[in-house]
């Protein structure tokens, strides 16, 4: 785990409600992990969790939904301001063999662009309910990428294609995706996003019930294989 102050990039509004921020330096991390970043000093107490974007050798990306204080602090920020990530953190998804979908369902999306990268031979699966963002970032790097805007992103995915499924969106949406993939031979891993306020297994708000109990979705997850979550 690394605690390093690093120097924004860019930041960048997608839309509305989600920017896009990029931060210098040489970060670790695997995909479905998440770091802690902070901007400010005391208040809010707690660093906000954001799963990683994108990893280069130089910098680290994060897409952020305005949603609180934090997240509101750190829409502030623009090039050359410092700001405070410790991580990786979490249980990110397994290395893959065979066919792999990604599929990612509103801010869902946000860790299958690193994931992507690592995944080569993935196909990409991106939903949103309303306006789409980041969409060009999976083109430019993946030609395999199918998305839509309204609908289920669900209903345009051949489940029986596919050894692996990745998975991150509304709860309801990996719900329903484990019911269809249940009729395949495909092993589904689903990347759970609770609300969390600390990130680092205090604060209980992120608790989770998998079939092997009651587990914290940041220490354990956020990445658990579909058939042990209790949706
Ligand atoms: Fe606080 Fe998981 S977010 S325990």
């Amino acid at each position: 785990m690394l605690t390093l102050m690093a120097t924004v990039l860019s930041n960048e509004r997608l839309t509305a409600s989600v920017f896009r921020l990029a931060i210098e330096g040489s970060f670790h991390g695997e995909p479905g992990q998440f770091y802690m970043l902070r901007s400010w000093d005391k208040s809010p107490l707690l660093s906000r969790p954001i799963s990683i974007h994108d990893l280069t050798s130089t910098a680290i990306t994060f897409l952020i939904r305005l949603h609180g204080e934090g997240t509101r602090l750190l829409s502030r920020l623009t090039s050359g301001d410092q700001v405070t990530l410790y991580g990786p953190y979490g249980n990110g998804f397994p290395k893959p063999g065979g066919n792999v979908a990604l599929v990612g369902g509103g801010m869902g999306i946000a860790p299958l662009l690193f994931s992507a990268k690592r995944f080569p031979f993935s196909k990409v699966f991106l939903g949103f309910s309303g306006e789409p963002f980041a969409v060009a970032s999976y083109q430019a790097l993946h030609g395999d990428v199918v998305f839509q805007s309204g609908g289920t992103i669900l209903d345009a995915i051949d489940l029986n294609s596919f050894d692996k499924i990745y998975a991150c969106g509304p709860l309801p949406m990996m719900a329903e995706l484990r019911r269809r993939t249940a009729e395949t031979a495909a092993q589904l891993y689903v990347s759970i996003e609770k609300r969390m306020a600390c990130g680092i297994g205090i604060c209980n708000g992120c608790t989770i019930n998998v079939g092997t109990g009651n587990h914290k979705a940041c220490t354990v997850g956020p990445v658990f294989p579909a058939e042990e979550v209790d949706f």
